[in-house]
């Protein structure tokens, strides 16, 4: 079998799977091999090399890609995402930290092979983050990477648990052994905000609430918002997204002052996304009825993100703020896909 350069994207079929795949594709310069639990879209299928179907919980699977591929970099991008993961807190550990572990293993193992640190990307989120109490979250504005580490998810003691284990196999894998590689995984994690795809609604999570909005009120169809209406978080549109992962990728690894960035882009109150739904779909049917839970966790992220070092560090600049998100983005596309 010939092995190729290919960058492999875990979760490929998920909401940032779809935009990378389609990104990477276009610019042509890699081979994609695309792994998920299910088989992706076929249009997305044709622009791989590769797509398998199967669990990053099997060892024996990423053995097999190892003796097939030539892995140059990897997306690792599969994960039970927050507000699932708490109804199954173990199953979520499993997949997201476990999971994460066998990857970073797989790349140690590539980069060993290709004599080159393998890039390892990683999409971190704001639920790294836990802030006490909503008087905190008002006072503290845009936090800071190394402000208030004190997640209250499964899914947020996760994310940070493998960006601990990410500088650990960047820095520190094995440091001890005589027989230490001389190449190492280079671990870079972006920490994002709810992310808003035109093209897919997102399952799962606790920033849902805002694309649920827009896709219902393009479908015609009423929402009841879970989140109460002055919540804030960031948000981000997802080419915005897709840009962020790939300039981290192509950034030179000497102008990287930290594993782990922040991006931010806007960071809207749930009545603004409500209000800037209804300028586009003025005959829809957006109400509240605030899960108190879901409502709990809101309130320990931040209303927004110091992204300072990204934009310092490889030049995070979001092409998209919260007006061009909705008005060229969003609004058009998801309009154009219930019509
Ligand atoms: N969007 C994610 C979630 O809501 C946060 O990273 O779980």
């Amino acid at each position: 079998m010939i092995r190729k350069p290919v960058l492999l994207i875990t979760g490929a079929g998920g909401e940032i799977g779809h935009g990378l795949i389609q990104r990477i594709a276009a610019e042509g310069t890699y081979g994609i091999l695309a792994l998920d639990l299910r088989p992706i879209e076929p249009e997305l299928t044709a622009m791989c090399e590769d797509m398998i179907v199967g669990n990053i919980l099997d060892t024996n699977l990423l053995e097999q890609i190892a003796s097939k591929y030539e892995v140059a970099g990897i997306f690792h991008l599969a994960a039970m995402l927050s507000t699932r993961g708490e109804f199954i807190p173990e199953v979520a550990h499993e997949v997201n930290v476990q999971g994460t572990l066998n990857l970073l293993k797989f790349a140690v193992g590539e980069s060993r092979n290709a004599g080159a640190n393998v890039k390892f990307l990683f999409p971190s989120s704001i639920a790294v983050y836990g802030l006490p109490s909503v008087a905190t979250k008002d006072a503290a504005g845009k936090v800071g990477e190394d402000q208030f580490l004190t997640p209250t998810t499964m899914y947020g003691v996760n994310k940070l648990a493998c960006e601990h284990l990410g500088r650990y196999y960047n820095f520190h894998y094995r440091q001890l052994a005589a027989d230490r590689d001389h190449f190492h995984v280079d671990f870079r994690s972006l920490r994002f905000p709810g992310l808003i795809s035109a093209f897919t609604v997102p399952s799962g999570g606790t920033s849902d609430y805002a694309p649920e909005m827009l896709h219902a009120a393009a479908k015609g169809e009423s929402y009841d918002c879970f989140a109460r209406p002055d919540t804030r978080i960031p948000f981000m549109a997802m080419p915005d997204a897709i840009d962020a992962l790939m300039n981290l990728f192509k950034a030179p690894a000497e102008s990287l002052s930290t594993n782990v960035y922040n991006v931010g882009s806007f960071a809207p109150s749930a009545d603004e996304v409500r209000a800037m739904t209804l300028e586009a779909f003025p005959n829809a049917q957006l109400g509240y009825e605030t899960d108190l839970k879901r409502q709990g966790i809101l309130d320990t992220w931040p209303a927004d993100v110091d992204d300072t070092l990204a934009r310092r560090d490889w030049g995070w600049a979001p092409a998209y703020d919260a007006e061009r998100s909705f008005s060229e983005y969003l609004i058009p596309n998801i309009a154009k896909r219930y019509q």
